[in-house]
């Protein structure tokens, strides 16, 4: 890109006072992954109209299916959106599971308020040290660090984990010493997409380790800590799938009542995509089918934006904890 922005320009906010509050608060920020116009204009409304601080966030393959300057353009949108609607909510632009230097660099250059640089599967030195090379240019603009130990499971952007590796509690104090980073993201059991858990016939849900992740919190107290791969995959949405020509059998996420204890705690920063993701595709599922002869996008993607507004204002007001923070 030609010339740079910072995020101060485009009215975002860097998440350190956020965390602050949420720390404090006893609830979580959300963070939204987005790809496209609708998911931005559904996470804007909901948050807005909840009042709700709010990370939108991007992985690298989004921001190079939207394009980086039509990306600038759109997190600046989207505060003004906000604006407009009478809404002073915090909106932090934040890449998710950046892979190198170059890539958080570039981001912070085209007016990202907050990285991640995503080192969780290197050995730990070269982890400490890819990280700690990114908090020292981001912390120059003023740009939070979200630094990652521990694997999950499943797919990390193009990095693929098999099993997950728990996070090490014996870790954390000097990896945070050591890099600097703003907050920590951990494994205790959760993994990316829709298919979180192999249950068999009857079994329910495996609780996550809240073991691991207060033996983090006693290492590192008051230090925000971010729980990636936090979508419920909201069974609506999979039997919406199912039955509008979809085949997502044994789809299934983390329970909210888990989510809840997890935003109570330590974890400031909660990962939700695929629950975005199932709501869209259910939508637009469900009305092709009803609408056979539909072939305005406006149509089928305006559904799908409605029922991403209704989710999202109910994980900010009955998960998170967020609704009236902002
Ligand atoms: O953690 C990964 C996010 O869900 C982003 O996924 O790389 O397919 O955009 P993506
Ligand atoms: P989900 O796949 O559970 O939505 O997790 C998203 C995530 O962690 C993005 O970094
Ligand atoms: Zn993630």
């Amino acid at each position: 890109m030609a010339d740079t922005v910072s995020y101060q320009e485009l009215g975002l906010s860097n998440t350190r006072d956020m965390f602050a509050k949420a720390m404090s608060g006893g609830y979580a920020i959300p963070a939204y992954n987005f790809n496209n116009l609708e998911q931005l204009q559904a996470i804007v409304t909901a948050c807005a109209e909840t009042s709700s601080p709010v990370i939108i966030q991007v992985s690298k393959g989004a921001r190079n299916y939207a394009n980086q300057t039509m990306l600038r353009y759109m997190a600046m949108g989207a505060v003004q959106m906000a604006r407009e609607m009478g809404s002073q909510i915090p909106i932090a632009l934040h890449l998710d599971h950046g892979d190198t230097f170059e890539l958080c660099k570039s981001c912070v250059e085209s007016g990202f308020s907050s990285v991640m640089i995503d080192g969780s599967h290197l050995p730990y030195d070269e982890n400490i040290a890819l990280t700690r090379r990114v908090v020292e240019y981001a912390h120059q603009f003023d740009v939070c660090v979200e630094g990652e130990l521990g694997v999950l499971a499943g797919i990390e952007d193009e990095v693929e984990a098999e099993h997950s590796t728990y996070t090490k509690p014996e870790e954390v104090e000097d990896f945070v010493a050591r890099t600097g980073v703003d907050s920590l993201a951990i494994s205790i059991g959760t993994s990316h997409g829709a298919y979180k858990f192999k249950l068999k016939e009857g079994e329910e849900v495996p609780p996550l380790r809240f073991d691991i992740l207060e033996e983090c919190e006693k290492r590192i107290p008051g230090f925000p800590i971010v729980l990636h791969g936090a979508s419920s995959v909201v069974q609506e949405y999979v039997q919406l799938i199912n039955r509008y020509g979809g085949k997502m059998d044994g789809a299934v996420g983390v329970p909210e009542e888990q989510l809840r204890k997890a935003a109570a705690s330590a974890v400031c920063k909660i990962n939700i995509d695929s629950d975005g993701r199932l709501a869209v595709t259910a939508k637009v599922r469900e009305h092709l089918a009803n609408n056979p002869a539909e072939f305005d996008p406006r149509k089928y993607l305006g559904d799908a934006r409605n029922e991403l507004i209704r989710l999202i204002k109910h994980k900010n007001e009955t998960v998170l904890g967020s609704a009236g923070k902002g």
